[in-house]
């Protein structure tokens, strides 16, 4: 007989009860669900319906039901339809009919509400940990790489050279506005809402900020229907995830280009590449292709909540039993994907050399019309000038440094012989050097900003 069988006559039809339960998957919550019940316990003390030997009993049957649960012992049993029912059931066996009394005041739709923004905000954090590790080894690889020279890439056609360090550091702001959106999903999960009852509140006087106080919550919520209701923070924290999934898979995607042979900037180490079971040669990026293709899950987690969301009519209905998987499963993406991510970045092989002789002095054509708007012309006359210099090259099929200097000034009259300075690599990386810029000298500043942003 379910919980709440008193008003039923026959018992639920089998097949509804499979669609019905979640404890196949709800179980996940039974830390939650059992530090809320013994605040509740604890908060029914007050409001004069346990007594303290009661509340204690509760609170330590529960004690015993968290250690069944964390040593696998616990038994689920037919009628076990969610973590809560489960943990209230196994409760009274353990305890007798006091245990009965627990649920005096409370629905499952604050219970379930208060789980998981526990549970949430627990898994803010972790993946919020776990992003730091990603970031720190990016520091780690920036620091051996701030005069590594490599192109540049816009529309993944060669632009101008950056140093190495840029590139990497380049996801280290990505991930870090990853952790700020982490932080602030936290937070807003961080509302209590047990108190709130099925819809309307609960008759008891129960301590609503002691209960806040005791399992980590800033403060309590301010409507009961709202609170049993939202998941906004579920859809904020799947989207701050799908976000940093996006920025894993950009970093994936170029981490697969650069350790192509045509590039052959990285070479994947051997533990994080993986074969073919018929092609002898093959090296594949497997964990980066992962990244790319979990970020559309992550995506897809994201866009399934608001829909199962956008049509529900007032306060809690079934549909909402949904959120639970969508954010277990990003969850569990990246938990799974962040420190494969880490170690890829940690031990990837880096060829300077390669990155060096696949830059073109064609992507020095902007320091060439830098070099005329330094003797006073318009940067768009210059922009014109150049473009025909790299015509006029190609034609010739010379290098853009090697055409003759009468071309060139056949091209703008206000070329000299020292226009010849601006094919200069490091000159050009190191003229970088505004705030955020490639020049290894604003590039060592973006490193220590890097590095304080890691420690606050
Ligand atoms: N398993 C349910 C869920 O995850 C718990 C809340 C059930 N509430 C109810 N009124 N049936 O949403």
């Amino acid at each position: 007989m379910a919980l709440w069988g008193g008003r039923f006559a026959e018992p639920t039809d089998e097949d509804l009860r499979t669609l019905n339960d979640s404890i196949g998957f709800d179980r996940r919550l039974y830390r939650e669900d059992i530090a809320g019940s013994q605040a509740w316990a604890r908060a029914l003390v007050g409001a004069g319906i346990l007594s303290q030997d009661e509340a204690d009993q509760i609170v330590s049957g529960l004690q015993q039901v968290l250690k069944e649960f964390d040593q696998a012992t616990f038994e689920l049993q037919p009628g076990d339809e969610d973590i809560h029912t489960a943990v209230e059931r196994r409760l009274t066996e353990l305890v007798g009919p006091v245990g009965g009394k627990l649920h005096t005041g409370r629905s499952r739709n604050d219970q379930v509400a208060t789980d998981f923004r526990l549970w949430c905000m627990g898994a803010c954090e972790t993946i919020g940990a776990r992003l730091r590790d990603l970031q720190e080894a990016l520091v780690q690889r920036a620091t051996d790489h701030q005069v590594t020279l490599m192109p540049g890439y816009t529309h993944l056609q060669p632009a101008q050279p950056v140093v190495l360090a840029h590139w990497l550091l380049s996801f280290f702001w990505m991930l870090q506005r990853d952790r700020d959106r982490l932080v602030v999903a936290r937070n807003n999960a961080a509302v209590l809402p047990l108190g709130s009852g099925a819809l309307a509140g609960t008759p008891l006087a129960v301590d609503r900020h002691a209960m806040a106080q005791e399992l980590g919550f800033t403060s309590i919520s301010q409507n009961s229907l709202d609170s049993v209701s939202d998941r906004d923070f579920v859809a904020e924290t799947l989207f701050a995830l799908a976000l940093a999934g996006v920025h894993l898979s950009r970093l994936g995607e170029d981490v697969i280009l650069y350790s192509n042979p045509l590039f052959g900037f990285f070479a994947l180490d051997d533990r994080y590449s993986t074969g073919s079971s018929l092609m002898p040669q093959k090296r594949n990026a497997d964990p980066l292709e992962l990244a790319r293709g979990k970020s559309g899950r992550l995506i897809g987690n994201l866009s399934g909540l608001l829909a199962t969301m956008k049509g529900l009519p007032t306060a809690y209905n079934k549909d909402l039993q949904e959120d639970k998987e969508a954010l277990f499963d990003s969850i569990d993406a990246l938990n799974a994907l962040l420190p494969v991510l880490t170690a890829v970045i940690h031990t990837l092989g880096i060829n300077p050399d390669r990155m060096r002789a696949a830059l073109d002095e064609e992507m020095l054509a902007t320091d060439l019309a830098d070099y005329l708007v330094a003797q006073g012309l318009p940067f768009r006359e210059a922009h014109h000038a150049v473009g025909a210099a790299v015509r006029a090259a190609a034609d010739a099929g010379l290098p853009l440094s090697q055409l003759p200097l009468p071309t060139l000034q056949g091209c703008h009259a206000l070329f000299a012989a020292d226009a010849r300075e601006a094919f200069d690599f490091d000159k050009s990386v190191r003229s970088r050097d505004s705030a955020g810029g490639t020049a290894p000298a604003a590039v060592a500043k973006q490193l220590e900003a890097a590095r304080s942003a890691l420690e606050g």
